[in-house]
């Protein structure tokens, strides 16, 4: 089984058949041909016989750990924060998990980096006035030029020391772009922990459910135009 913390060391064919393979790999893939390859790969951490990562020549940046772009943005949440019901709006818990979504994912990435998409948005209890509210977030997994970030937030009384509640959980989907505005190729992240590994396959499926939908979506309208 390959371990993740190989990826991006010591692996680079700088030139040579790794290089041509890359830059004729993109002319040929494409889009659609691009994501056909990748559902065809296998999980970093299932049985790998074919590193398509150097195949594809998407191992020329070094890997960051996980921890490296951790990152926790906390707020207290005013009157000016409410719904008509009272309770805090759901919109302002969002910005806040896309604004620490993307502190992660710049950080992680090392540069300019755009929310593509942002699912499964749970939110589990309700956040009151008074609340201070952390939302912590991380990288769970790396592709080529996409990241997906996860994002939990918690709860506690601004005036109380108690054990902070979970209030919502998010995923998010961010692509790095270079100078011209087009994607660029992100750092493989490399998970440290069983829980990091277990985010990292969890998210894997996720992209899996992803790129499927998206594709019976184009396929049900007979276009290849998105949105
Ligand atoms: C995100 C964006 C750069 C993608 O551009 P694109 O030309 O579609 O890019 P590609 O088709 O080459 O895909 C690039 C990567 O993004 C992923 N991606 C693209 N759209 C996606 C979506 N809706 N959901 C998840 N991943 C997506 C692809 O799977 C690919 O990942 P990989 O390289 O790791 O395999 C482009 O759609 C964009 O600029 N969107 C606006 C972003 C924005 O303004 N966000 C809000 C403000 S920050």
């Amino acid at each position: 089984m390959r371990q993740p913390t190989a990826i991006g060391h010591a692996r680079n064919p700088a030139g040579g058949v790794a290089a041509h393979v890359r830059r004729s790999g993109r002319r040929l893939l494409g889009r659609g041909r691009r994501t056909h390859v990748r559902n065809r790969t296998r999980s970093t951490f299932g049985p790998n016989p074919v590193d398509y990562r150097t195949v594809l020549g998407m191992d020329s940046l070094p890997g960051r750990p996980t921890s490296a772009a951790q990152t926790t943005l906390s707020r207290i949440m005013t009157a000016l924060d409410t719904n008509l019901l009272g309770t805090v709006h759901g919109g302002v818990i969002m910005k806040l998990v896309d604004d620490v979504a993307g502190a992660v994912a710049q950080r992680h990435s090392g540069g300019p980096a755009v929310t593509a998409s942002m699912d499964e948005m749970a939110f589990l209890e309700p956040v009151h006035v008074g609340d201070l509210v952390h939302a912590q977030g991380r990288v769970n997994w790396t592709g080529r030029t996409s990241l997906e970030v996860g994002v939990r937030v918690v709860a506690e009384p601004w005036n109380e020391v108690r054990v902070a509640k979970r209030v919502a959980t998010a995923y998010l989907v961010f692509v790095g772009l270079d100078a011209d505005g087009r994607p660029r190729e992100v750092p493989p992240v490399l998970p440290e922990t069983d829980e990091d590994k277990r985010r990292f396959a969890e998210a894997e499926i996720r992209r899996t459910h992803r790129l499927a939908r998206r594709a019976a979506i184009l396929k049900s309208r007979g276009t290849g135009e998105s949105g």
